[in-house]
C-alpha cells in the first residue's frame, strides 16, 4: 500500500462513519484519526468554561491554548483534553447538543483542520468528518461519502445507547439528527458536502464489515 495513502470518510451524523474508519484503519494498519472527537473535545472545554459557544473568536482563543491529543491505546482510541482522559465525556448529551455550533466558526475550523493536517501528513491514515475530503485533505487517494436514512441513523443511535444502559427517545434522535445534518450542511464555511470525486455508499441495508471490505477494495484499486 502507498506510503503516503489517506482514506477521507466523510457523511452526515450517524452513518456509521467512525465504526467503518476504525475497521478499515485497523485491517490496513493505519492510524485513525477522529476528526469529530476534535471538534468535541473543544465543545466540552468550552461549556466547563461557560464561554458564549456564538463568539467564534472566544473560541478560536481557547483553541489556542488547549491540547487535544489522539492517543492509539491497544483497546482503542482515547481523547486528551489538556491531557485529561475525556473519552467519555465527549460522548455526552449537552456535548453533541452544541458541537455543530462550535464547530462552525471559521476561525476554530482553520485551527483544527491545521492540525489535522499534520497528523495525516505521514499518510496511512484513515480521517473521519465531515469536511475530509473537500477541504482538509482535498487530494486523499480514497474519498468515501457514508450515507444512510434519518430513520436507519436513528435506529442504530437508539440501539447503541440503549446498550450503554442510556434511557433514549427515538423520535427525539430522529429529530436530533435531522437537526446536525441541517446544521453541518448549510454552515457558511467548509460545510458538509459530497466532494465530487467522492465514491457514495449508502449503509442503510449493509453491515458495518460490507462498507469497510467496499472501502478496503477501493483502496487497493487505487493503489494499482
Ligand atoms: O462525527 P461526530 O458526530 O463526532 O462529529 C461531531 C460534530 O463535529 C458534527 O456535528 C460536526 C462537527 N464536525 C465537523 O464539523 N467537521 C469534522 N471534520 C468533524 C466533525
Amino acid at each position: 500500500m502507498n506510503k503516503k495513502m489517506n482514506i477521507a470518510i466523510d457523511g452526515p451524523a450517524g452513518a456509521g462513519k467512525s465504526t467503518v474508519a476504525k475497521l478499515v484503519a485497523e485491517q490496513l494498519s493505519f492510524l485513525y484519526i477522529d476528526t469529530g472527537a476534535m471538534y468535541r473535545a473543544l465543545t466540552l472545554a468550552a461549556l466547563r468554561e461557560g464561554l458564549n459557544l456564538e463568539n467564534g473568536q472566544v473560541l478560536t482563543d481557547l483553541l489556542g491554548k488547549t491540547s487535544i491529543h489522539l492517543q492509539h491505546e491497544q483497546d482503542g482510541v482515547r481523547v486528551l483534553l489538556n491531557n485529561e482522559d475525556v473519552t467519555e465525556a465527549i460522548r455526552m448529551k449537552d456535548v453533541t447538543s452544541n458541537v455543530s455550533l462550535v464547530s462552525s466558526h471559521e476561525g476554530v475550523r482553520i485551527e483544527m483542520v491545521e492540525r489535522q493536517r499534520k497528523l495525516a501528513e505521514k499518510g496511512q491514515a484513515v480521517l473521519d468528518g465531515r469536511d475530509i475530503g473537500t477541504y482538509v485533505l482535498p487530494n486523499a487517494d480514497v474519498k468515501v461519502f457514508l450515507t444512510a436514512s434519518v430513520e436507519e441513523r436513528a435506529r442504530r443511535r437508539f440501539e447503541e445507547q440503549q446498550q450503554k444502559g442510556m434511557s433514549a427517545d427515538f423520535e427525539q434522535l430522529k429529530q436530533d439528527i435531522a437537526r446536525r445534518d441541517q446544521l453541518d450542511s448549510t454552515r457558511a464555511f467548509a460545510p458538509l458536502k459530497k466532494a465530487d470525486d467522492a465514491v457514495e455508499i449508502d449503509s442503510t441495508s449493509l453491515t458495518i464489515p460490507e462498507v469497510a471490505k467496499a472501502i478496503i477494495e477501493l483502496a487497493k484499486e487505487r493503489a494499482r
